[in-house]
C-alpha cells in the first residue's frame, strides 16, 4: 500500500523561484479565522512575534514567547491551506547558539506543522542559519529594523541613513542569504538601500517599508485594515474597521440599553405541545 500525502500549500522552491518575477504577497496572520480570509489572496503567512504588541498588547516583542509563537501558528496553520507558512522564531529562543535555535525551530514546526521559521539578523546569525537549513529547516531572515532588538536600537528607527549603517545592513542581508536561507525581509530601510539588497542577494526580498523594487511586500494585516487609529507611514489602510467596529459596538451598546435587542426574531418561542 502506498501512501500519498499532497499539500496544496505553495512550496519553498516556489517562492524562490518568484525572485525577480511575479511579486511575493505577503501578511501576517495571527488566528485561523483570519488566516482563513487571507489565504486565497496571499502567497505567504506570516505568523510574526509583532502578534504580542497587536493581538497581546505588549509594549514590544521581547516578551512574546516560544509557547505563544506555537498556539497562534497551529490556528493559522488550521485556518489556511494553501499559502506557505511562516513562523517567527521568538526573542530568546534562537541567539544562544544554532543548537538551541534548532531544537526551538524542530519544536515549532512539528507541533504547528509551519513550513519555515524566520529569525532576525543577529550576532552569529550566518552560522544558526546554515546549521538549520542543513538539517531541513526553511529559515527566512530579517534585516533593517530589528524589532527585537528595540532596547539596543532605542526604538524602530528607520535605517540606512549613513554610509555605515547602509553596509552594515547589506553585509547582513549578504550574509544570510550566502547561509541558505530562501527569503528575507526587509523592514524600515531607506528604498535605495532594499533596492540594492534587492540586486545583492540571490534570494527574494519582502519589504516592509523598504521598496516596491522588492520581489515581496509584507504588511501586519491589523495595519492595513486600519483596526488602530494610528498607522506608521509605511502603511497603506485598505479599510478603516477602527472607524466601522466602534460605530458598530456604539449602535448595540444603544439596541440593548434600549432593550431593541432582541428582539422577536432574534429569541426562541417555546414549541407548541
Ligand atoms: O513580526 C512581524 O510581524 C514581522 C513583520 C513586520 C515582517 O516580522
Amino acid at each position: 500500500m502506498s501512501l500519498r500525502i499532497r499539500s496544496t500549500r505553495l512550496t519553498v522552491p516556489q517562492i524562490v523561484s518568484r525572485k525577480g518575477k511575479d511579486k511575493i504577497v505577503c501578511l501576517t496572520a495571527y488566528s485561523a479565522p483570519m488566516a482563513a480570509l487571507l489565504d486565497a489572496h496571499v502567497d505567504l503567512l506570516l505568523v510574526g512575534d509583532s502578534v504580542g504588541m497587536v493581538v497581546h498588547g505588549l509594549p514590544s516583542t521581547v516578551g512574546v514567547t516560544l509557547e505563544m509563537m506555537i498556539l497562534h501558528g497551529k490556528a493559522v496553520i488550521r485556518g489556511s491551506e494553501r499559502a506557505l507558512v511562516v513562523i517567527d522564531m521568538p526573542f530568546g529562543s534562537y541567539e544562544r547558539s544554532p543548537a538551541q535555535a534548532y531544537d526551538s525551530a524542530v519544536k515549532i514546526m512539528q507541533e504547528t506543522g509551519c513550513q519555515a521559521v524566520k529569525v532576525e539578523a543577529c550576532e552569529g546569525i550566518a552560522d544558526t542559519v546554515a546549521f538549520l537549513v542543513k538539517r531541513g529547516i526553511p529559515v527566512v531572515g530579517h534585516v533593517g529594523i530589528r524589532p527585537q532588538a528595540v532596547h539596543t536600537d532605542g526604538g524602530f528607527k528607520t535605517k540606512g541613513h549613513t554610509i555605515d549603517e547602509r553596509q552594515q545592513i547589506l553585509a547582513d542581508a549578504r550574509q544570510v542569504s550566502d547561509a541558505g536561507a530562501f527569503a528575507i525581509v526587509v523592514e524600515g530601510v531607506v528604498s535605495e538601500l532594499a533596492d540594492e539588497i534587492t540586486r545583492a542577494v540571490s534570494i527574494p526580498t519582502i519589504g516592509i517599508g523598504a521598496s516596491s523594487e522588492c520581489d515581496g511586500q509584507i504588511l501586519v494585516v491589523d495595519d492595513m485594515l486600519g483596526l488602530f487609529e494610528w498607522t506608521p507611514r509605511f502603511v497603506r489602510r485598505y479599510a478603516s474597521l477602527h472607524t466601522l467596529i466602534d460605530e458598530s459596538v456604539a449602535a448595540y451598546a444603544m439596541d440593548v440599553r434600549n432593550a431593541v435587542f432582541p428582539n422577536s426574531s432574534e429569541t426562541y418561542a417555546a414549541r407548541k405541545t
